[in-house]
């Protein structure tokens, strides 16, 4: 069994409240990691670290758990910059495009949609994502939605069947025969390479009715329920999510008080259930140039919340977690510990993941060291490459 020790480390955060400095970041200082077999076995004080076969030497950069990214539209051909130019020049985003990526995506072979997905995973690890949820969504027949959950199965176990993107263009003003061909052959045809179901639950794309239909059936099916909600407007969806114990309601972008409420008093009061994650998308306002969610009034409120890119083609089309956090704590008002929390253990609780998104022994050993001495600079310095060395499952992913 070969051991690897990661010391000099001068901050790590371990998001394990009690682990080290107050706060749910569980901050270390002068700390060694050792990881065998994939996890980490061991955390103390560097100067009582074990031998190891071998060594990183953190250099005193700051080491914390590798992002998990829980929301991503990464199977998809084509792109659509001329939509964000004409966006930046004025035009609103409607979701209205979705329509030709799936047209792209459709026309494209196996093997082009599996590049895009590597081309993206790799950017994505490269800034420091370890665990990646990956939807369907641009097939939305019963054949390209299945290939497409294949594909992504390739690359996570975090699959997500997005059948209900968009009403697509053969199926136009007959919404509730397509449906009922999500509920029936394509839930069929993509269950086996799925862990979750999601539904586009806005005016244009689908209505509660549909959204709980769709979640109710892909839930019989053993698939965890998540869904697109409040993005585009006030909605039923975040209640609806709330209501059928989805791990996450993603984007969050206009609740009313009663949404607030339900998802801070989302987890059951005796402790046994989780709560239902709100999780925050601030690329997607970036690239609509819409206002962003107002995070302060979800934690203030006791929710929990979580960063991701919602990397896709049309509305945000960034695979950086760093950038995420950056966005969050000067867009949204969070601090800098919160979006560190949000972007590590709170995507871990919006996947319903306790070995991820944390670094104790027992955890995967997914991780980031930083150039840089503290989670802070996540922020301060935005835009500025400073992820070194990232280890997924202890294996080390960046050429140094
Ligand atoms: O999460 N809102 C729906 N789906 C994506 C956008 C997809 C697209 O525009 O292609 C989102 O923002
Ligand atoms: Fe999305």
């Amino acid at each position: 069994m070969s051991s690897l020790l990661v010391d000099n480390i001068a901050e790590l955060v371990t998001n394990v409240p009690g682990a080290g400095e107050d706060g749910p970041l569980g901050i270390r200082r002068g700390a060694a990691l050792l990881v065998e077999e994939g996890r980490v076995a061991w955390i103390g004080p560097g100067r009582y670290a074990p031998a190891a076969d071998r060594r990183i030497d953190a250099e005193g950069g700051a080491v914390l758990p590798g992002f998990v990214d829980s929301h991503a539209h990464l199977v998809f051909a084509g792109d659509r910059a001329a939509e964000f130019a004409a966006r930046m020049a004025g035009e609103p985003y409607t979701g209205g495009g979705i329509r030709t990526t799936v047209g792209a995506t459709r026309a494209a072979s196996d093997d082009e949609l599996r590049a895009t997905v590597q081309r993206l995973r790799g950017e994505a690890v490269r800034q420091g994502t370890t665990t990646m949820e990956i939807k369907s969504g641009y097939g939305l027949t019963v054949a390209d939605e299945a290939r497409s959950l294949r594909i992504a199965a390739e690359f996570t176990a975090e699959t997500t069947f997005l059948g209900a993107h968009v009403v697509p263009a053969e199926y136009a003003g007959r919404a509730d025969d397509y449906v009922g061909l999500v509920c029936g052959p394509m839930l069929t045809a993509a269950a086996p390479y799925a862990r979750w179901v999601d539904v586009f639950c806005e005016r244009g794309a689908f209505d509660a009715d549909h959204a709980r239909a769709i979640l109710t059936v892909g839930q019989a099916a053993g698939l965890g329920v998540r869904l697109h909600a409040n993005q585009l407007g006030p909605g039923p969806g975040v209640r609806l999510g709330v209501e059928l114990g989805a791990a996450s309601v993603d984007h969050c972008t206009h609740l009313s008080d009663a949404d607030v409420e339900a998802l801070a008093t989302s987890a059951t009061p005796d402790g046994s259930g989780a709560a239902t994650v709100a999780t925050l998308l601030p690329g997607a306002e970036f690239s609509t140039r819409s206002p962003y969610p107002d995070a302060r009034r979800l934690l203030d409120a006791g929710a929990t919340v979580a960063l991701a890119t919602d990397c896709n083609p049309g509305s945000s089309y960034t695979s950086s977690m760093p950038f995420c956090v950056a966005l969050a704590v000067r867009e949204m008002r969070m601090t800098p510990a919160e979006a560190v929390w949000a972007a590590t253990a709170g995507g871990a609780r919006a996947l319903r993941r306790d070995d991820v998104g944390v670094l104790r022994p027992g955890a995967r050993a997914d991780l980031m060291i930083l150039d840089a001495p503290s989670h802070l600079h996540l922020a301060y310095r935005p835009g500025v490459p400073l992820i070194r060395q990232v280890l997924h499952n202890g294996v080390p992913q960046c050429r140094l």
